[in-house]
């Protein structure tokens, strides 16, 4: 299956990309925004091709006000229907009474644990039932992520992962939001090109790693929250 998804799809654009995942899985795909500037390309796509596409996002209840900016924009501009994943409320009542609201600072277990129920709890919900997951992951985007397949079997989530803009530079992405007049977050014009968590994201200085200002203060972790595993 993903051998020949894989062969389908070579050479396609991405918006053909897009088109091909509506008639081979239809309602059966879903794709996952953090309303990051790939993710901006993706939702344009999809409206482009009126895909079928159902489209999430996990609201980790730590996002930037920037972030809720850009989602209301999309809202406005592309009327799609975006479903809001939150955390499960008594796992952060838990959390947070138990060691405060910024306990990620403290080891690399405490902010898995953050990001599991921030974040991966709510994954399992919302892909559950899919059969195609499309993200905006691009290889440029660190060596771990070189090291991932444009499509993929996510074995953990037991979930085709699709990653339509995967050889895609960011000067493409960059052209392809301003020719288009994407909405999209104002914090990648102030040195932020990977947008995640507030406290958990700082801006990036010219030359650094893209996901630099991810977890910045962690140096031996792959500076992955656990949405996108990798077994390499
Ligand atoms: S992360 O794993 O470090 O958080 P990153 O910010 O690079 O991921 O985004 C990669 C892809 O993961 C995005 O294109 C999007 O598909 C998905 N993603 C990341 N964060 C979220 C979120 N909060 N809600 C929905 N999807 C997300
Ligand atoms: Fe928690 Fe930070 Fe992970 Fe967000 S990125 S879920 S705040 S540890």
């Amino acid at each position: 299956m993903i051998a020949q998804i894989s062969h389908d799809i070579g050479g396609l654009e991405a918006v053909d990309i897009i088109r091909y995942i509506q008639q081979k899985f239809g309602k059966k795909a879903v794709f996952s925004t953090s309303f990051g500037i790939e993710d901006q390309v993706l939702t344009h796509l999809i409206a482009e091709a009126e895909s079928d596409a159902s489209i999430f996002t996990l609201e980790t209840g730590r996002l930037f006000p920037e972030t809720y900016y850009v989602w209301n924009r999309t809202l406005e501009k592309y009327k799609l229907s975006i479903q809001a994943y939150y955390p499960d409320t008594r796992a952060v009542e838990e959390l947070v009474s138990k060691k405060g609201p910024s306990s990620f600072y403290d080891s690399v277990d405490n902010r898995k644990e953050c990001c599991y129920i921030r974040k991966i709890e709510p994954l399992h919900r919302a892909i559950k039932g899919y059969k195609i997951w499309i993200t905006g992951i691009r290889a440029e985007q660190s060596m771990n992520r070189e090291g991932m397949e444009m499509v993929e079997w996510d074995d953990a989530n037991q979930i085709i992962k699709i990653h339509p803009l995967f050889h895609w530079t960011l000067v493409e992405i960059e052209q392809f939001i301003k020719s288009n007049g994407i909405p999209y977050n104002p914090l990648h014009d102030k040195g932020f090109p990977s947008i995640g968590c507030q406290p958990c994201t700082r801006s990036v200085q010219p030359g650094e790693d893209f996901r630099a200002g991810r977890w910045w203060w962690e140096d031996k972790s792959k500076k992955e929250c656990g949405l996108h595993v990798t077994t390499k």
